[in-house]
């Protein structure tokens, strides 16, 4: 990669904002209960006896800011738009832009100021991490994913893995305009969507999920009510009636868990027009299949799966965590669920790449795939299409 693109901001290297300066200016902070604010952070360098112009002064403060309350030198690589993960191992710091793993100049201290990022980091997303509990999953407040795990589990040193939130605010509209979705397909989901279709946003992690799942939340009118229940806030469809129930894990005791499944229960009684479970990767599988099939419709779950055709032993896999037969699964799901929507990522594209209409048949469930799309926009029509196309009130001649 090009020095710069990603790596420190090329305007936070400058000679002042030296880390020992910076060091020295957090200390002070810490000491004195001053907010890393402008004012505070100049207060602290002239009493540290640092004598620095504006534009220095800029660095220091954002530095400290990222210091006390971001993730440290690893911030700009969470705010650069193209990045999804950061991974640290001891000093060794990697990103992925989209086109897998590349190493990057980030100078991340020693192995103590690491360790200690990690502990920092745990405890903003509100868990321990220490010798007795050397392995961390948690979600920092702007919804970064962390995981982390200290030596001497961790071998040679720290293991930091952040994945960036940041399902962007993409409209239906521009996934069609960035290629994510062929129009074709646009047609299909304005359709489903306006059906109240209960729907399956399927696909690997970091495909898109979230990101269709919000722009599809967006086309429900404006009069209904979406509940949206979620492990981290991360929905934000443009609507005007959205609520959120967040999952809290249990603390450190081991009490006050409320997990998705009870969510999924509550929500039914907070008269939703429509459930969103914003991934559904456990027992809260027979909640949401349950809540669709007792008149619940226009419901959407997120799944994470390989393609369409992995979706029956999917769904059969997660419904034996909640100790339910493969029928029995089958059988829910055949009569809950209206239509799949899988995402997959090609090349670095992100885009649907099949649709499948879901049925009961002699075998329980059918996922029959209708549509299957290639990264550019090439298309394959399935033997079920005219029929499905019909029974979703759509033309079934595609152009
Ligand atoms: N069509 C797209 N084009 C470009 N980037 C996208 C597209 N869809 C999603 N992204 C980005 O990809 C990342 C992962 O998206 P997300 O919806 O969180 O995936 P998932 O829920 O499948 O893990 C986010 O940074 C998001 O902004
Ligand atoms: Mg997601």
């Amino acid at each position: 990669m090009t020095r710069g693109e990603v790596g420190p901001h090329p305007d936070r290297t400058g000679a002042a904002a030296t880390p020992e300066l910076v060091a020295a200016v957090r200390d002070r902070l810490a000491a004195t209960g001053q907010d890393p604010d402008p004012p505070g952070v100049a207060r602290a360098v002239r009493d540290v006896g640092g004598v620095l112009g504006r534009e220095e002064l800029g660095r220091v403060v954002r530095a400290v800011r990222d210091e006390l309350l971001g993730a440290g030198p690893l911030q700009p690589l969470l705010e650069a738009p193209d990045v999804t993960d950061v991974l640290v191992e001891g000093g060794r710091v990697w990103v992925d832009r989209g086109c897998g793993l590349e190493r990057v100049p980030v100078d991340v201290g020693g192995p103590e100021r690491v360790r200690a990022l990690a502990v920092r980091l745990a405890a903003a997303g509100g868990q321990r991490l220490d010798d007795a509990a050397p392995v961390v999953d948690a979600r920092l407040p702007d919804g970064t994913r962390l995981h982390a795990v200290l030596p001497p589990v961790a071998e040679p040193g720290t293991l930091l893995s952040l994945r960036v939130h940041r399902p962007g605010g993409y409209s239906l509209g521009d996934l069609v305009r960035l290629g994510a979705v062929a129009p074709v397909v646009e047609q299909v989901l304005r359709a489903l969507v306006a059906r109240r279709a209960n729907l399956v946003v399927s696909g690997a992690t970091g495909t898109g999920k979230t990101t269709l799942l919000a722009a599809l939340l967006s086309l429900v009118p404006g009069d209904e009510r979406i509940v949206c229940i979620e492990e981290a806030a991360e929905l934000r469809p443009d609507h005007p009636h959205v609520v959120r129930l967040v999952a809290r894990r249990p603390n450190v005791e081991g009490a006050g868990e409320i997990d998705l499944a009870a969510l999924v229960r509550h929500a039914l009684r907070m008269r939703p027009d429509r459930v969103v479970l914003g991934e559904c990767r456990g027992a809260d599988v027979r909640e949401v299949l349950s809540a669709l099939n007792t008149g619940h419709d226009g419901g959407c779950v997120t799944l994470h799966a390989n393609a369409v055709a992995d979706v029956p032993a999917r769904l059969e896999a997660l419904g034996a965590l909640a100790g339910m037969t493969p029928r029995a699964v089958a059988a829910q799901a055949a009569s809950a669920l209206d239509a799949v929507v899988h995402l997959r990522r090609t090349a670095g594209i992100r885009h649907v790449a099949e649709v499948a209409a879901v049925s009961g048949g002699a075998d329980g469930l059918v996922v029959d795939r209708v549509l299957a799309c290639g990264p550019r926009g090439e298309l394959e029509v399935g033997a079920a299409w005219p029929v499905v196309a019909r029974r979703w009130g759509l033309d079934p001649v595609v152009t």
